[in-house]
């Protein structure tokens, strides 16, 4: 998710599961060519699994662009084809590729043909009118032709002209069947569904239709919800961590980092949901939010904060 799904969120989300598939922010072919690549490749050790998102429409940069990520230790790359926002119609990419599945699939093919890592695409059930269950079955068929066989399929259309991302993400209806029937039409497949999932039950019963379940804003928004992920998905037994031990190894990460020279707030903005629903949750998101005095240090700062958060009863 684009400003937010950055190392250090990512880093946090790894606290709480050892097994979830991580995904970075999309970073365009541009971006990533031309820009900074430190700062966008730059990952932390612990958080494999972890996907790079790329954007663009070029199969020549996506499939360079891919190779630089694989060099880096990449686990998967994925394709964007699902992204609505006005400036990457301006580029061609994203949700508006969904109409020319040939240029999808050359795309998926240079990739797939460059690296041996998993190239996998996210994408939407349709676009504007072009929303017929026969129009996505015809995707996925081409693009699966092409060399992808990992589809993450957001549940709701992309309206391109008149909806902000935002309403992009709450106007269209969801569609579950839809993206179920994909699955049983192409079994060998893998199949993610995403869109609109809060609670571990709701991805337990999705688990019965379909290979995998993304989550996107409850993961940043109410965090916790992930920490018994590994235990029911993963049948990985190991002892669930409290919001104490959370915090307490995010801060001994965050010390590390703000010792590299990262901004403090640029750590602390990622924990803000940690305490959702808690009792004190709201003074805890206040002392996150507040500016740092100027005679605190950060690792001050970040005591403090831990000072103030709510206490479970004893
Ligand atoms: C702030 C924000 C940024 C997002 N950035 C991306 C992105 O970079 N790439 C992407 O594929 N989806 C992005 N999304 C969409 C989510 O991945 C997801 O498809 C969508 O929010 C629906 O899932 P959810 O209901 O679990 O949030 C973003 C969503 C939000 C809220």
């Amino acid at each position: 998710m684009m400003d937010h799904t950055d190392k250090h969120f990512r880093y946090f989300m790894r606290l709480l599961s050892k097994h979830a598939v991580l995904y970075t922010e999309m970073i365009t072919t541009g971006a990533l060519i031309h820009g900074d690549r430190k700062r966008f490749l730059d990952f932390n050790e612990i958080e494999h699994p972890l996907a790079i998102q790329l954007g663009g429409n070029n199969p020549v940069d996506l499939a360079e662009c891919a190779h630089i990520a694989e060099n880096e230790g990449y686990d998967e790359v994925n394709l964007n084809i699902g992204c609505p926002s006005d400036r990457v119609q301006n580029g061609q990419f994203g949700a508006c590729l969904m109409s020319n599945t040939e240029l999808v699939s050359e795309c998926v093919n240079k990739i797939q043909s460059t690296v041996k890592i998993p190239v996998t695409v996210k994408t939407r059930i349709g676009i504007d009118e072009q929303d017929s269950y026969e129009f996505l079955e015809k995707f996925i068929r081409s693009v699966s032709k092409a060399g992808c066989n990992t589809f993450i399929i957001h549940a709701r259309k992309a309206i391109l002209s008149g909806l902000s991302p935002k309403q992009n993400r709450e106007i269209p209806p969801l569609n579950y069947e839809r993206v179920h029937k994909i699955k049983q039409q192409f079994p060998t497949l893998n199949i993610t569904i995403n869109g609109g999932f809060t609670e571990l039950s709701q991805i337990k019963s999705q688990l019965e239709h379909v290979d995998g379940v993304m989550v996107g804003r409850a993961a940043y928004q109410n965090p916790f919800i992930l920490v018994e992920a590994d235990k029911l998905l993963y049948e990985d037994d190991s002892p669930l961590s409290s919001r104490e031990e959370i915090l307490d190894k995010f801060k001994d990460y965050a010390v590390e980092q703000i010792d590299r020279g990262f901004n403090i707030k640029s750590l602390t903005r990622h924990i803000i949901g940690l305490y959702q629903g808690q009792p004190g949750a709201r003074q805890y998101r206040r002392s996150l939010s507040d500016a740092i005095p100027n005679n605190v240090n950060p690792i001050q700062f970040l005591e403090q904060v831990i000072q103030s958060r709510p206490r479970s009863p004893s």
